[in-house]
């Protein structure tokens, strides 16, 4: 989605704004721009198209001024052009903003707006704020903000620079996060974490309805009544290494490989052989005897998470286990009760959906538990409970290492509350508690081993416009993953059905050479999708199936086959999801594909 960075400081700011948007290009956009103060005039400079068209215009570090704010677009009012690019100004050009989010009742204010003569220059919700902005203008800027803000409906973070006040940044935010990043005499804002990445550390964040005011030696903020307030400082855990691609040709690759080690550090101090240890969630016992229902909402990738945590949670706690995207989710009338848990699961902890959910279940009583990779994110601060999922930064729009830890929480969490409602013995808890750690070694086991054998599979799914992954059970939320990450980065249609629902209408589509991914790692379903397998291969599909090593009489059916390594089927999709992720990057790979930007796709989706 849209990103913002801005800076003030002694530095020369274009070169600082440039490389903070540059580490946010991986959330993809369509168009970028700065805005530079050089202590005389506000200087724009802003291009459609990817960062470097930008850098190509940006002149003489835009006159060495050393305080500014930059933007990358992600279209949502106006297709992506040169002049829909941020920052916009007023008439005057006197206030240049930049803005995430959408201001629902931007068409209202426009109208009002010409009619008292103002001119526009783009077709943005945007630029209404910046007109906004000169008509409340009575002298003390801040508190025109505030009156603009209070005219806005919709979501926005947004920055400002005033040319009569060249030494400061104005920000305020509603629904759409901003960070403030604090250095030596100087400070940074941002809409996200990496933008500063390897400048700071240490953070405030700026809440919904707070107005902040950002000088090189000073960060004021502000509550909702103009009075000043003080913030906690936030420390960033996340070393700016881990956002470099580290000789990988692509992030996506880079956080596959990572993937046995994210694992790793989401299950130390939380699972050891002796069983579970989530003090950290601070759940009441008493409710968790009580507990009968969960929902789980997300979005994306993340709710391919849920439906998996679904069946492991009915599977091990003999819970009844609602899920659904949070776009949805947030419309319906669910019926909440208090003693139910409502799950969120966001990697970014920014999706506009799964927040607004979170915020719905909320007010009907119910206890929020968050999965999120964010610390510090919208979704982790509303949290009644948190689990940090702690696979570092993820820079590919495609999710999998945070994917694959969202995945193996719902494992611990399973596990945690199985053994919390009695739901299995001492002996099993131990037991399930030891397979999972065994897991980080298998995940190192599979990437190594299923590598070659994808290369050459995804060269006949390149060549092909669509392809289907069938699963039962648990390998069915997996189909879907599979499904997902190949439309994601490679654009070939793919679409994933419960193996066993195929007849009812999509075997209509089965033909010769018609690529079929079957997951077949869930062993007590096994003979059952070995017999939807037959069918697809009765009509010449070409068919490649995921497989625990063990099952070798596949090798009599289908021609294509990789194992993963036998584990406790529980845990298998851990490992099963690997050679799908492997096997959309070398079909994107082949396809030569922004695999790390794929078109229209953010990785963070902060507007409905
Ligand atoms: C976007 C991203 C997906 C992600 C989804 C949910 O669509 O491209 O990779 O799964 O948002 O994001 P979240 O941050 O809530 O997990």
């Amino acid at each position: 989605m849209c990103g913002i960075v801005g800076y003030v400081g002694n530095k020369k700011a274009a070169s600082i704004l440039y490389n903070g948007l540059k580490r946010l290009e991986y959330r993809g956009y369509d168009s970028s721009g700065i805005a530079v103060n050089d202590g005389l005039h506000i200087d724009v400079v802003k291009r459609k198209g990817k960062l470097k068209d930008l850098k190509n215009e940006i002149k003489n570090d835009m006159n060495g001024g050393t305080i500014g704010i930059g933007h990358t677009r992600w279209a949502t009012h106006g297709q992506p052009s040169d002049i829909n690019s941020h920052p916009h100004s007023n008439c005057k050009d006197n206030f240049v903003i930049v803005h995430n989010g959408i201001i629902e009742n931007f068409r209202q204010i426009k109208d009002h707006l010409i009619k008292k003569g103002h001119h526009f220059k783009s077709e943005t919700d945007t630029e209404v704020i910046a007109h906004l902005l000169e008509e409340n203008n009575q002298g003390n800027i801040l508190q025109a903000l505030k009156k603009t803000a209070e005219q806005l409906k919709g979501s926005y973070a947004m920055t400002i620079l005033a040319a009569d006040e060249p030494n400061r940044i104005y920000a305020a935010r509603k629904d759409s996060p901003l960070i403030i990043g604090l250095g030596e005499n100087e400070n940074y804002i941002a809409s996200d974490i990496p933008a500063f990445l390897g400048e700071t550390r240490d953070f405030y964040i700026l809440e919904d309805n707070e107005f902040a005011v950002i000088k090189k030696d000073k960060v004021d903020i502000y509550n909702n009544n103009l009075e000043q307030i003080d913030k906690k400082t936030h420390r960033i855990d996340w070393d700016p290494e881990m956002a470099e691609k580290q000789g990988y040709e692509h992030y996506m690759l880079k956080e596959i490989h990572e993937q046995p080690d994210a694992v790793r550090r989401l299950m130390a101090h939380r699972v050891s052989q002796t069983g579970i240890n989530l003090e950290e969630l601070k759940l009441d016992q008493d409710f968790l005897k009580r507990l009968n229902k969960i929902h789980i909402i997300a979005c994306g990738t993340a709710y391919h998470s849920a439906l998996l945590g679904k069946y492991m949670l009915e599977d091990l706690v003999d819970l009844k286990v609602e899920t659904d995207v949070a776009s949805e989710y947030r419309y319906r009338k669910v019926p909440i009760e208090k003693d139910d848990l409502v799950i969120a699961v966001s990697q970014s902890g920014e999706t506009s959906d799964t927040l607004a959910s979170l915020r719905m279940a909320k007010e009907k009583g119910a206890q929020i538990l968050v999965f999120t990779n964010t610390r510090g994110s919208s979704i982790a601060r509303e949290a009644d409970h948190l689990m940090l999922l702690k696979a570092g930064p993820e820079i590919s729009v495609a999710s999998t290492k945070a994917y694959l830890n969202m995945i193996v929480a719902f494992y611990i969490f399973s596990i945690f509350l199985a053994y919390q409602k009695a739901k299995i013995s001492l002996e099993e808890y131990k037991k399930l508690s030891t397979d999972l750690i065994k897991l980080p070694e298998l995940i190192e086991e599979i990437i190594e081993d299923s590598g070659e054998l994808i290369k050459k599979r995804a060269k006949k799914y390149a060549e092909s416009k669509s392809a289907f992954f069938i699963g039962r059970h648990t390998d069915y939320p997996l189909a879907m993953e599979g499904a997902l990450k190949l439309k994601e980065i490679s654009y070939i249609h793919s679409e994933a059905y419960p193996a066993g629902e195929l007849k009812h209408g999509a075997l209509a589509l089965i033909e010769k050479g018609v690529p079929v991914v079957a997951v077949a790692v869930r062993k007590d379903i096994f003979e059952k999708t070995l017999s939807n397998i037959t069918e697809v291969e009765a009509r010449q599909a070409d068919v490649t199936v995921v497989v625990c090593k063990g099952a070798q009489e596949i090798e009599d059916i289908v021609d294509h086959v990789i194992y993963i390594p036998d584990v406790n089927q529980l845990f298998a999709g851990a490992l099963a999801i690997i050679p799908l992720q492997l096997l959309a990057y070398y079909t994107a790979l082949l396809k030569d594909c922004d695999i790390d930007q794929p078109r229209n796709l953010a990785k963070s989706v902060t507007v409905e």
